[in-house]
């Protein structure tokens, strides 16, 4: 890991100690200034993409210059987009053509006096009044004066605890089918055991002026974001232990869960689902698991719309990824994307989940990390990525689908032996294959070496097979290299051009290509 990403993980902590000290602080308004340039400032580079799957399009729908650590994007009751960061800002974007991309942005808010610190939840009454969650806090935002910005400020709830232990406050907030504002709130420790704050570590509600606070659900150690389905069923996404605390033989892995009424959900005591038939006394056990430290962050519901049916009535979560500590002390490296959760109703009333990778923006070329997630009026996903604080679409293309779908595979009946290659040729090969080389994404990215797993790119396990047979006049050594070098020139049907990384032809030399052809090539179908 480069020193300059290094810096750029460590800025939550950053943030969470100008929390503790109070942004409006001598020593902040100067921090503050310079923390807000960092994410305008900042561009991925020209070969950055997010990589979705084949019939989807990922696109640049806005950008929230001068912002700086966004946190949410959500549209409001006016069908306009809307970004909140952890400083307060406000902005507004304007599409006046539809098209889903904006031209222009406004501030609505920009937090005079500094009152607002880590604001990590945004939503709109059904009336339109703005809510906002920040460090301790539950707010209201209006506009008095009429002038068409945000004047006044009114806490309805105070005293919630907040960043006691590092990015831990109350989070997201949304309001429940019975009319009441529900916000989840982390612990004020990593791994437990809990204080005596009655407030901490739970999901709490409450009427919308503050009053007849109450705790909904216990059990969670940092419900970042949650979500109602349009039948009143409560999501919520919750992280796990990040200290490598040497109390913590393993890392647990991260939830969804699926929130009712009164129940426990097991932190500190239980993470993740219980093995086999064992069940937890009075615990409910979340409706998946996720990998560890996956950063589960935003998180909304997809009900119905553009996308294929199977992403219906299903959740969409943003995983932010592991933080620098974790990455450094574990040596892993999980999430940055976007995952799909399928959701299957049981006989008791609540669900079973499955998770898939939807969307990607891991490739390896920088430190790119969605942070927030929300569907669009026009059915689209967009996404808002934390570190350029740029918001995609992820919109599904019929008409790339239908094209997709048209094309028919090239038959791989050949019985072909699996070839030979030096031993120390492959090696070389499987070691770019898997960590890339010369600043170039690596193929496991994409190209899984699992067979169970539905990767961004098709299997290449058992590719000798079908090498041969692609392209009339290439034998298989000649069609793995041309699809390194020259990708587009041929497609594997069911898949679009330019979705594979289009570069390695001219930053790899000649003997890692030969390495990477000779490795290819030599995938069994079982690894
Ligand atoms: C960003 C994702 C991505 C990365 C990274 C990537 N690929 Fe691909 N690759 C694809 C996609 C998508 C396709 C199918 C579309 C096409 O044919 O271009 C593909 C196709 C291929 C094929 C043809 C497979 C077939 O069934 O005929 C080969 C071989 C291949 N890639 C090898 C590699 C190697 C080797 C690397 C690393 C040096 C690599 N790819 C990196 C996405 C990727």
């Amino acid at each position: 890991m480069k020193r300059a990403q290094l810096a750029l993980l460590l800025i939550p902590l950053a943030l969470a100690l100008l929390g503790l000290l109070g942004l409006a602080g001598i020593g902040g308004v100067t921090v503050a200034r310079r923390l807000q340039q960092w994410a305008a400032d900042r561009q991925p580079p020209a070969n950055f993409r997010v990589l979705v799957h084949p019939g989807f399009v990922a696109e640049v729908a806005a950008k929230a210059a001068g912002a700086n650590i966004p946190t949410v994007v959500t549209f409001g009751p006016d069908e306009r987009l809307y970004v909140l960061d952890a400083g307060g800002h406000i902005f507004r974007f304007q599409d006046a053509d539809g098209d889903g991309l904006a031209e222009t942005q406004e501030i609505l808010y920009d937090n005079p006096g500094g009152r607002i610190a880590h604001s990590v939840g945004l939503t709109f009454r059904d009336d339109g009044l703005m809510y906002i969650s920040y460090g301790g806090h539950i707010a209201t935002l209006e506009d008095s004066s009429g002038d068409g910005r945000l004047d006044t400020l009114t806490d309805i709830v105070q005293g919630l605890p907040t960043l006691q232990f590092p990015d831990h406050s109350n989070n997201g907030i949304a309001f429940g089918p019975d009319g009441k504002l529900y916000v989840g709130v982390g612990a004020t420790t990593d791994h437990g055991p809990l204080s005596d704050d009655p407030y901490e570590a739970r999901i709490l509600r409450m009427n919308p002026d503050g009053s007849e606070l109450e705790t909904f659900a216990t059990g969670f150690r940092n419900p970042y974001d949650l979500v109602f389905s349009p039948a009143g069923d409560l999501f919520t996404s919750d992280n796990n232990p990040s200290e490598f605390s040497r109390m913590m033989p393993y890392m647990p892995p991260e939830e969804i869960n699926h929130v009712r009424q009164g129940r426990d959900y097991g932190f500190p005591t239980y993470y993740g689902r219980p093995p086999g038939d064992v069940t937890w006394p009075d615990v409910e056990p979340p409706i998946t698991d996720l990998y560890a430290a996956v950063g589960s962050a935003g998180i909304t519901y997809y009900a119905g719309g553009p996308f294929p049916e199977k992403y219906h009535n299903g959740l969409f979560l943003a995983q932010w990824g592991t933080g620098a500590n974790v990455a450094l002390d574990r040596g892993i490296s999980n999430g940055q994307n976007i995952i799909f959760v399928s959701l299957t109703p049981t006989e008791d009333g609540t669900f079973t989940a499955e998770w898939e990778v939807f969307a990607d923006f891991n490739l390896g070329l920088g430190n790119y990390r969605p942070v927030d997630v929300t569907v669009g009026p026009d059915g689209a996903l967009y996404v808002l990525e934390w570190s350029t604080a740029t918001v995609y679409r992820i919109r599904y293309d019929e008409e790339i689908a239908a094209r997709l779908a048209a094309a028919t595979p090239t038959p791989s009946p050949l019985p072909a032996v699996l070839p030979e290659y030096p031993a120390e040729l492959v090696a070389r090969g499987e070691v770019i294959y898997n960590s890339g080389a010369e600043n170039t994404p690596a193929c496991v990215t994409c190209h899984l070496l699992d067979p169970t797993m539905n990767g961004l790119g098709p299997s290449l396990l058992g590719i000798y097979r079908a090498a041969g047979s692609r392209v009339p006049g290439l034998n298989a050594e000649a069609y793995v290299r041309q699809s390194i070098v020259e990708p587009n020139a041929y497609i594997v049907p069911n898949y679009s051009a330019n979705y594979m990384y289009q570069l390695y032809g001219s930053a790899l030399r000649p003997d890692q290509i030969d390495a990477l052809v000779a490795y290819v090539l030599t995938l069994p179908e079982q690894p």
